[in-house]
Parts: structure tokens; sequence; C-alpha cells
């Protein structure tokens, strides 16, 4: 199949709008990575994401809408909890676990009694979801288990022949995935971390459980998001990570010396990589989240023996891009922490 690629206005959108109901697949830009869209009711649609993307169909997908009428359609029962983070953060960068009305097909779901959905900012993808008048399920647009893309061309590296279509708005501004909430248990508990920060939710929530990305991976029941399985997001080449210091990254790139080592160096730190990724100023997290994916592709391609990375900590988008590194790494830390994990 030929993968038509169309530049966002208003005709090629409309043009995509008609792809999607007649159940092909469409990428789209969002605000935070690319999207890879089909008709959430169509389940013949979905399993056509599924096979483009190579995903395990245990692997739930989120649906997204461009209105709160669209959202409550799927939902069964609307959590106490939902007026006020509607109002606070949607459209945005959050997705919620909600009960699942039996209209959604299973397939969507993975079989679960749940349905994450996600009202997003981006104006493309509104205007998508908006011209054709469903519900669109969509994971980020990449083959399963890669490094999730934040440019159209991300998406052609991965999914080039495999889909109809996609549409090129553009880089994403946040460049990390959706803050996964999960309101389907008796307390909130963030499954994945996003640019809706803990911080953020607590102040709407109060307390609020972030689930520990380090679980090891069950496909079965008993895991509340299988996206938590360690080594997610991750590029082929072998990654470490260090604390977020200049001399501690230095002293890690300096130990592999015999090897092809590149980095993600923050601007301005001195360090001797012969390949590195300038990354953006340390501290600056939304710049660093924004880079961060477009960085471990360009390393990876750079037929490297390893990719060495600094730390964030929890502060801010830090907490997001610190999420995605220790699953991308497996939790491999220089100088390495006795048997320590994600
Ligand atoms: O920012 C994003 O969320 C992007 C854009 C395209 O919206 N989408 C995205 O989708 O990252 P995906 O499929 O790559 O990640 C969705 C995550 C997965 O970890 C999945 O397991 C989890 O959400 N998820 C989906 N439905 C779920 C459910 N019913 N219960 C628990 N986790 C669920
Ligand atoms: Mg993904």
């Amino acid at each position: 199949m030929q993968t038509l690629r169309l530049c966002a206005n208003d005709d090629s959108i409309r043009y995509a709008a008609r792809i999607i109901r007649a159940g092909g697949l469409v990428a789209f830009p969002t605000e935070t990575v690319y999207g890879l869209g089909g008709n959430a009711f169509d389940a013949a649609a979905v399993a056509k994401i599924f096979a483009a993307k190579e995903r395990p169909a245990w692997d739930p997908l989120i649906v997204h809408v461009s209105s709160r009428e669209m959202l409550e359609a799927l939902v069964a029962q609307v959590p106490a909890e939902f007026d006020n983070l509607f109002a606070a953060f949607m459209p945005g960068p959050l997705t919620l676990v909600v009960p699942k009305k039996n209209t959604v097909p299973n397939v969507v779901s993975a079989g679960r009694e749940t349905v994450a959905v996600r009202f997003p900012a981006n104006p493309v993808a509104q205007c998508l979801i908006a011209e054709s008048g469903l519900p669109i399920a969509a994971p980020s647009a990449n083959r399963f288990g890669r490094v999730s893309p934040t440019a159209a061309e991300h998406v052609l590296v991965d999914l080039d022949g495999r889909i109809d279509a996609i549409l090129d708005g553009g880089p994403c501004k946040i460049g990390v995935e959706s803050t996964v909430l999960d309101l389907s248990g008796a307390a909130p508990v963030i499954l994945r971390q996003g640019a809706v920060t803990p911080r953020d939710l607590r102040k709407i929530l109060g307390e609020v459980a972030v689930a520990d990305p380090g679980v090891p991976f069950r496909p079965q029941r008993g895991l509340p998001s299988p996206g938590m399985m360690p080594r997610h997001y991750a590029p082929r080449t072998k990654l470490l990570l260090t604390d977020g210091e200049e001399r501690v990254l230095a002293g890690a790139i300096q130990a592999w010396a015999k090897q092809k080592v590149g980095a993600l160096v923050p601007s301005g730190w001195s360090i001797c990589a012969a390949t590195r990724f300038d990354w953006g100023q340390w501290g600056d997290w939304a710049v660093l989240a924004s880079r961060l994916y477009a960085g471990l592709r360009w390393l990876d391609e750079q037929k490297l023996d390893l990719i060495v990375a600094p730390l964030p900590g929890e502060e801010g988008l830090g907490g997001a891009i610190r999420e995605r590194l220790l699953k991308a790494s497996d939790g491999a830390m220089w100088p390495p922490l006795g048997g320590r994990r994600g």
C-alpha cells in the first residue's frame, strides 16, 4: 500500500476524515506525539492498527474525541472526579481510564472493562476527529516497543507502506505521551507520567498515587496498564543512564571509551563524546521533553554500541522524561547501583 503524505490543511483534513470513515488508517499529529488513528467503533479498522504497528492484542488503545459529548458516549459511568479534571485539563495531554460502554469494541480495550479516553488540544487532531464525526482509536504511530514519533518523518520510518495516509502537522509541541490516569479503581492512580504532572493532579484530586514503572510485566490480568512493562519506548542501541551531573556523564563516557558511545548532552556541558545530540538546557524540562525522542531516534541511527543519557529528577516534565528513560534503558545506571531497577 502507498502511504499518502498530506500537508495538514482544511482540504487534506477533510480527505483524511473520509479515509477514517471508510475504515482506513491515518497518522495525525497531537500535542504529545503522532497517533495512528482508525474509527474506534469499527473493529476491523482497529484490528488494522494492531497489525500495522505489530502491537500485541493485549495492549489496549486510547480513544480520542473532540468534545465532551463524544467522550461521554464512550463511558458507562462518569467518575465523580471527572468534571473538575475536564475543566482543568481538557482538551490537553491527559488520558482517563474509565468504565467503558458496550458500544466500544473489545478489540479497542483488549478485552478490559475500561476504556482510555483523551481529548487532544492539537487543532489538526481536533479537526480530524470532528470532521470524521467519530471517536478515533489511536496509539502512538510507531512500531510496537519503539520510540514514539514526534515528527511526520519518524512515522514514515516505522509505518510507510503500512497505513493509508499521514497528516503532517509539523513537530509535536510536548514530545512525550499523555499522562494516563486510572479512575476505574477505588482511588485514582497515575499509570504513565506526562505533561499533566502528579503535582497538577494533586491540586484537583488531593493525594494521587504514581504506579511504579519498574513492575515486571505480565500480559494477564493484575497489572494496571500493559504499557507499564519495562523496556518500552526503547531505541535498539543499549541505553545507559547517569545522575544528572556533568561530571558523572563525562565519567560514564570515559569508562566506555573503547566502544562507540553517543550521548544526549545538555547544552553547555563539556562532554567529550564523538557523537552527541544537543539536548537543550538542563532544567528546562519542557524543551528536553520535546527533544527526547528525536534525540533517541537520531542517536539510534548512528550505529553506536552505547547511548548514555543523564536522568532528570521528578520536577515538572522531568518526571515524565525520567520514566521514559528508565523504561527505555530497563533501569541500567552508571555507576551500577547493586540490583537497582526502574
Ligand atoms: O499522548 C498519547 O497518549 C498518544 C497520543 C497519540 O494520544 N497515544 C499513546 O498511545 O501514547 P499508546 O497506545 O502508545 O499508549 C497508551 C497507553 C498504553 O500504555 C496502554 O497500555 C494504556 O495507555 N492504556 C490504554 N487503554 C488502557 C486501559 N483501558 N487500561 C489501562 N491502560 C490503558
Ligand atoms: Mg505507544
